[in-house]
């Protein structure tokens, strides 16, 4: 049995990911702040459902509390951390840079620190196809340059990535950095836009469509990013893993993503096939800090874990549709 715990217990992936270790048998203990970036009471919801389990635990507390979180892995000795507590979002780091900082960069060393003094064996963070910015060369591979970001949540992450191999060369811990594509599902974000739109769309207001729904996202449905995730706690990296990502510091960095991008005015086609309503469009220019294109190259992943992530948009839609009408009752 695998003591883990989760940080973003409470979030979109930390608890789906969560729910699905509990039912393998694994012991999860829970972390998150609870903040308001989005709405609480979901955040409350998804709680409730894993506090059903009895082996789950689950702590309020807040990244950047160095002493909480110090005390925390002095107390519970750790077999595996997966850090999916963050700041999330591309457009909200231009409104509110500190809370990346906060979350992302003090927060994300005190779990560095947790993992290093109380030798967790395998440190997993959630990191993100923003990190490759602008970059034109498709599909983004682990291989490729990534030190041009374009918001500061991109920025981030990768000074994640960078911290966690620092860590891993000095202290030989073991780290592996998740790059994961457009997340979509049951229990999801608020803030994303597939969210927005089924909330829109149902009440009968128009959508805002950036990039004039040119854009294009490797769509990822949760199942997806869950059984990813899950299979690259199990598998530690090595210290000799001869690839351009890594040196002898046993880290390493894989793409969640379905591997087939679809223009977002593809994507509210199916959305609006599921939801059998026509949607009125606003068709907006491209955001700062937003890019064109992400399309993942998940060659590693399947080569070293065995997976390829395949859900379909016309499947994982129709099933997050069915939980959204369900849960909000619509
Ligand atoms: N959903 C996506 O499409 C996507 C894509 C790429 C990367 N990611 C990354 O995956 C991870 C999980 O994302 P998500 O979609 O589940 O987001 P989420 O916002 O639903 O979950 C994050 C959770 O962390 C908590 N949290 C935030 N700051 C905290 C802090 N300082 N201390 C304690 N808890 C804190 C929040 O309350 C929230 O419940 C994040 O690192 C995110 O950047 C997500």
């Amino acid at each position: 049995m695998t003591k883990i715990l989760v940080t973003g217990a409470a979030g979109f992936i930390g608890f789906h990911l969560s729910q699905s270790l509990l039912n393998r048998g694994d012991t999860v203990i829970g972390l998150d702040n609870l903040n308001d970036y989005y709405d609480v009471f979901l955040k409350e919801d998804r709680l409730t459902q894993l506090k059903n389990k009895s082996n789950f635990s689950f702590h309020k507390l807040d990244l950047a509390d160095r002493q909480g979180i110090a005390q925390l892995f002095d107390q519970q000795k750790f077999d595996v951390v997966v850090n999916l507590a963050a700041q999330a979002g591309v457009r909200y780091s231009l409104q509110n840079p500190h809370a990346y900082v906060d979350s992302n960069l003090v927060g994300f060393v005190n779990i560095l620190e947790g993992c290093r003094h109380s030798q967790v064996k395998h440190l997993v963070f959630g990191s993100s196809s923003s990190v490759y910015g602008a970059n034109t060369k498709i599909p983004f591979s682990v291989g490729d340059n990534v030190d041009h970001p374009v918001s500061l949540y991109a920025a981030s992450k990768k000074a994640n990535e960078l911290m966690a191999h620092t860590y891993s060369h000095l202290y030989g811990l073991p780290t592996t950095g998740l790059r994961f594509f457009t997340v979509y599902g049951s229990w999801g974000r608020p803030d994303m836009a597939y969210f927005k739109f089924t909330k829109a769309i149902l009440a009968g207001q128009p959508i805002d469509v950036y990039n004039y729904g040119k854009m294009q996202r490797d769509f990822t449905y949760i199942d997806d990013i869950v059984e990813g995730i899950i299979r690259v706690i199990d598998k530690l990296p090595q210290a000799n893993e001869s690839d351009s990502t890594s040196t002898k510091a046993p880290y390493k960095i894989y793409n969640i993503g379905n591997n087939q991008p679809v223009e977002l005015m593809h994507f509210i086609q199916v959305l609006e096939d599921c939801l059998g309503i026509k949607a009125e469009k606003n068709l907006l220019p491209m955001q700062p800090g937003d890019v064109p294109m992400t399309y993942a190259d998940v060659d590693d992943l399947v080569k070293n874990v065995g997976f390829r992530p395949s859900t379909s948009i016309e499947v994982g839609l129709e099933k997050f549709i069915a939980w959204y009408t369900s849960y909000y009752k619509t």
